[in-house]
């Protein structure tokens, strides 16, 4: 058993206990909600929920990574969050840079290769070079994938696609009837990536928020009620936990073996 080899906290261990490790996801997308509350609860500046809401992120890489998780996919900054006020979006941007500078060779070492989901053209160039540079240095990486979301948006993500599909209708490049699931995700920003099989929301909230909306069609939702910078091992093994309870059928009357999920697993 592969989940006892690897480095667990002793408080976790009962928990760990009833993960069954042939059934962890092999993609999961994580909405880190709760930041600005838990600065606020201990009487802090929304920044510093952001700083150890960074700190958090890194835990859960290393656990679902250790967990034999293929992909994470994380929503760092929604095409919404630029009507923020000024001084938390410079926040959030600087603090995006000054970790992925500080991060990234320790990132490339573990054998990650990282994406950036989005739109990154708003972006000061500082922060697109870093973005860029982050990409082309681990784009060989095999033994993980993490995603991270900014300046994302699922309908903005849509439109896009619609857009491309129209232009390629419009050259004649393809007909109206070609246009079918296959080509749509071909022209997502996730392409090449299977669907996340487990979404999780932290701080309680009950919402998608304009994530990953194609995607998530058939993923199952584990809310949890504590607030992203306090969400570690222990929950995330809960998250697990939970989702191995669930009875996945699409729309059909009994559970497909995640075996069958693998078969269409691709990386770019
Ligand atoms: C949501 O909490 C969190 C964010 C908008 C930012 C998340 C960003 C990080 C954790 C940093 C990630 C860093 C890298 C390099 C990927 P909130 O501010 O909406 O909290 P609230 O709902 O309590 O106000």
């Amino acid at each position: 058993m592969r989940l006892k080899k690897i480095s667990i906290n002793k408080k976790n261990i009962n928990l760990s206990n009833q993960i069954d490790i042939k059934r962890i996801p092999d993609h999961i997308a994580i909405i880190m909600d709760g930041n600005g509350r838990w600065a606020t609860k201990k009487g802090l500046p929304r920044s510093f929920g952001h700083n150890q809401g960074v700190s958090a992120l890194k835990e859960i890489i290393k656990v679902s990574k250790n967990l034999g998780c293929k992909v994470l996919t994380v929503y760092a900054f929604s095409t919404e969050n630029w009507s923020r006020p000024n001084k938390e979006v410079d926040f959030l941007i600087n603090l995006f840079e000054k970790v992925l500078k500080k991060e990234i060779n320790e990132i490339h070492q573990e054998s990650i290769k990282i994406k950036f989901i989005g739109d990154l053209s708003p972006f000061p160039e500082t922060l697109k070079s870093v973005l860029n540079s982050s990409e082309a240095l681990t784009r060989n990486n095999k033994n993980f994938i993490l995603n991270v979301c900014v300046n994302y948006g699922g309908r903005q993500e849509l439109v896009k696609v619609a857009q491309e599909i129209a232009k390629k209708s419009f050259s004649g490049e393809i007909k109206p009837c070609d246009v079918n699931e296959e080509l749509i995700k071909s022209e997502l920003l996730t392409q090449g990536v299977q669907d996340p099989e487990l979404l999780i929301r932290t701080s309680g909230e009950k919402r998608i928020s304009n994530f990953l909306l194609w995607q998530l069609a058939y993923s199952e939702i584990y809310i949890s009620e504590v607030l992203w910078p306090d969400f570690d091992e222990s929950e995330f093994f809960k998250a697990i936990i939970d989702y191995q309870s669930r009875n996945r059928r699409f729309g059909g009357i009994e559970s497909l073996a995640n075996e069958s999920l693998k078969d269409s697993y691709c990386s770019s």
